[in-house]
């Protein structure tokens, strides 16, 4: 194996700052070597032994010690990327304005590879024109600058400008390492719905027919959508225990009857749809409204099935002018054909865009981290996805939905 992805993670100095030693943990037990170079205030709210005891790496906050060995300049040149957690209002004011007086500020300023910050602020900081101008000028210099999640603040207030999860950072971090382009904004004033998770088909109040979809792919193409400025709905059935992505409007539901319902509402004013949920193709015709007992006959009950509606075949008769539709298809070859046969087949079946298969079965693709298989277009065309994260998998649909969206501007 190479060298470690060198990692330089900057703190800033919020409360938030404690979340950065779990995003540190993540990365350092993911083969990364981080450096952390925090400001003097974040200091204040971790102690640089945790810092130095969870990187191996010595602490410094400003550019008078290690003189020889010229860190203010070092740190930033050798890295191969750096993290901003949390980024504070003021940070992102100085990394703007190109000011140099720590060590993380002139970091910074001679970082060559991709450079993340992750805001976590007050709402009211968050929205104040010279923050959002600020954010604005960092991002048109090829900053990443992402959304704040929205939810409970320091105290006992909430909104707008909480920090994203750890795990979230350091899916983003490695989704970063791996495609530097990954988190433009080309999706900004886009609306996308995606749908994630496994439906649940009760037949008592206790017992239900489910499947094994872990909700993971859904979820990282709603966080990637959103990070690349899209407004996301996601519409989750059940999953694994996932962090909410930061800056999505989540919507949960259980059985296919109620993903149709929520999906169709937001449908009716998106630009794209991905369906990535596991719905249940059948359901018990009855629910019984007490638990099903045993007999004493030693008998077992018989369930008859239903069909459920297919969802995507439902908004491909109502798409609207423009909408682009995305599914997904789980296949194993059989005797009539390849993977890729049968999904050729169904591409054409389905009348969607683009159609991303799943290899499935020996452990691939479901509850894992890493998936693979294709990405098929309506016009024929066919591309490979490589086994990689599910982020990076997110970022090869979206990247072929701009595509996409870009030729039907072409064309108009
Ligand atoms: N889907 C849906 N509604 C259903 C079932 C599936 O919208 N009731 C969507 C899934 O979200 C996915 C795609 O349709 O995007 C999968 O298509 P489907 O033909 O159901 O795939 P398979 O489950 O692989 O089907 P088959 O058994 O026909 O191969």
């Amino acid at each position: 194996m190479g060298t470690r992805p060198r990692v330089v993670l900057g703190v800033g100095g919020g409360i938030a700052a404690y979340k950065a030693c779990e995003v540190l943990r993540g990365l350092t037990e993911t083969g990364h070597d981080v450096r952390v170079v925090p400001t003097a205030s974040a200091l204040n709210f971790v102690g640089a032994a945790t810092f130095e005891a969870l990187s191996g790496h010595p602490v410094n906050t400003g550019v008078f010690t290690q003189v020889p060995e010229v860190q203010h300049v070092r740190v930033g040149q050798e890295a191969d990327l750096v993290l901003v957690v949390p980024a504070t209002a003021d940070l992102l004011a100085r990394a703007a304005h190109g000011l140099a007086d720590d060590l993380l500020t002139n970091t910074l300023l001679t970082a060559r590879c991709p450079v993340a910050f992750f805001p976590a602020m007050h709402t009211e900081m968050w929205e104040h024109p010279a923050t959002q101008a600020n954010v604005a000028l960092l991002r048109s210099r090829g900053a990443v600058v992402t959304e704040p999640d929205s939810g409970r603040l320091t105290g006992k207030d909430t909104g707008k400008g909480r920090l994203a999860h750890p795990q979230e950072i350091v899916d983003l971090a490695r989704l970063l390492l791996a495609r530097p382009d990954a988190l433009r904004r080309d999706l900004e004033g886009l609306r996308v719905v995606v749908s994630a998770g496994g439906t649940r088909e009760p037949l008592d109040p206790v017992r239900f027919l489910g499947n094994r979809s872990s909700g993971k792919q859904g979820y990282a193409l709603a966080r990637v959508a959103a990070q690349r400025g899209a407004e996301v709905t996601l519409v989750a059935a059940h999953t694994a225990a996932l962090p909410d992505p930061a800056g999505v409007h989540l919507e949960r539901v259980s059985t296919a009857a109620e993903l149709e319902g929520a999906v169709n509402a937001a449908a009716a004013k998106a630009d794209v749809v991905v369906m990535a949920a596991a719905v249940a193709d059948f359901r018990p015709t009855e629910r019984a409204e007490h638990k099903i007992k045993k007999k004493d006959d030693g008998s077992a009950p018989t369930v008859t099935l239903a069909r459920n509606p297919d969802v995507l075949a439902g908004l491909v008769e109502r798409r609207r002018p423009g909408q682009l539709l995305v599914g997904f298809a789980a296949e194993t070859g059989d005797e009539h054909g390849s993977v890729l046969d049968h999904a050729h087949k169904k591409l054409k079946r389905k009348g969607v865009d683009l159609l991303v298969v799943n290899a499935v079965g020996e452990g691939r693709a479901f509850e894992v981290d890493e998936n693979t298989g294709w990405l098929l277009s309506a016009d024929g065309a066919e591309r490979r996805i490589p086994m990689g994260a599910k982020s990076e998998l997110a970022t090869t649909v979206w990247d072929a939905v701009s595509e996409l969206l870009r030729d039907g501007e072409r064309r108009q």
